[in-house]
């Protein structure tokens, strides 16, 4: 059944959960990573497309909400947003939501288990035991996690969740984030370097865009210090990379775990033969339940966008 009228189109952007996709089959919707020319194809099918339907990764680019005039909601599979100009949607009157809260559990979770990864080496452990290698005392010590300092940059939603299971471990936390935080009992640094010099490990976990590009620094870096560990469950440009580069392959610091990068799927090759680091394909919220109910809730957003003209969860203002 087709619950939209056939002049209220939906503009899938790119692929999609399939259960997402099966969703989207309810309107009248086109596939724009299907068409070889796109910018010819909204040049002829643009009008009456009412609502995009987008990841976190592809966002609405400005070139094609230009193209869309009668656009009024753009929906993101993900709770990022930053590839897409909220401000210049908003300033043409389109809504804009994301998928806030279902995946803050999965990326806590990711972060604590970098965390725990990089200081134990876990995961260069286990390519030593596949080499054959293993012998009696044979591989290095690694560093203790309990009852270390943990600073958190970022204190959202996925910042908090991370501190709460952290609190577990005994560790000491400190956070640093645009302004303190009303009710949180961690140390508050205001700054990132501040942040950095006190921590044995910084956890980054602010959402991306504007202000945050290169926050964690070639001085943070050098701050947090030969011993100090970085884990970056966020976004990549958050992080200056090739100063992060540097650090590691110099051991300026001890260790990193990387869930996202500035170039996906692009990994600076220094990276690759460093023990030190563990590499993850940004798969922080790819678990079934989670992607399903990221799902589920952009199909609610766009399902109440063509049935109320309203967003159910609109990014904030
Ligand atoms: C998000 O939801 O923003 C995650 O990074 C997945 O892309």
């Amino acid at each position: 059944m087709t619950v939209s009228a056939p002049n209220r189109t939906v503009l899938q952007m790119c692929p999609l959960l399939p259960s997402l996709e099966a969703g989207l089959k309810s309107y009248d919707t086109v596939r724009l990573h299907e068409h070889p020319d796109p910018a010819a194809f909204l040049a002829e099918r643009g009008r009456g497309i009412v609502a995009a339907v987008t990841s976190a990764r592809v966002g609405v680019p400005d070139d094609v909400m230009d193209a869309l005039p009668d656009l009024k909601a753009i929906v993101h599979f993900g709770v990022g947003y930053e590839t897409t100009d909220v401000v210049r949607a908003r300033a043409r009157g389109i809504d804009v939501s994301n998928t806030p809260d279902v995946l803050t559990d999965c990326v806590a979770d990711l972060a604590v288990g970098g965390l725990i990864d990089v200081m134990r080496r876990l995961a260069a452990a286990d390519r030593y035991v596949r080499r054959g290698e293993w012998t009696p005392n044979g591989y290095p010590l690694t560093a203790k996690v309990s009852g270390k300092r943990v600073g958190i940059l970022g204190l959202g939603r996925i910042g908090r969740a991370i501190a709460t299971r952290l609190e577990g471990f005994g560790v000491e936390l400190s956070y640093h984030s645009r302004r303190p935080a009303d009710g949180v009992a961690y140390r508050y640094a205001a700054s990132a370097e501040e942040l950095a010099a006190g921590a044995d490990a910084l956890i980054v976990a602010t959402s991306g865009g504007d202000g945050t590009h290169g926050l964690v620094s070639a001085a943070v870096l050098d701050a947090l210090g030969p011993q100090g560990y970085l884990v970056n469950v966020a976004r990549g440009s958050v992080v200056d990379e090739p100063a992060l580069v540097a650090a590691l392959t110099e051991g300026r610091i001890a260790g990193a775990a990387l869930d996202v990068f500035a170039d996906e799927p692009n990994v600076p090759a220094p990276l690759l033969d460093l023990d030190s680091v563990l590499l993850l394909p940004h798969i922080a919220s790819a678990t079934h339940e989670t992607r399903e109910a990221m799902g589920g809730l952009a199909f609610t957003n766009l399902h109440r966008f063509m049935a109320e003209g309203v967003l159910h969860t609109p990014v904030p203002r």
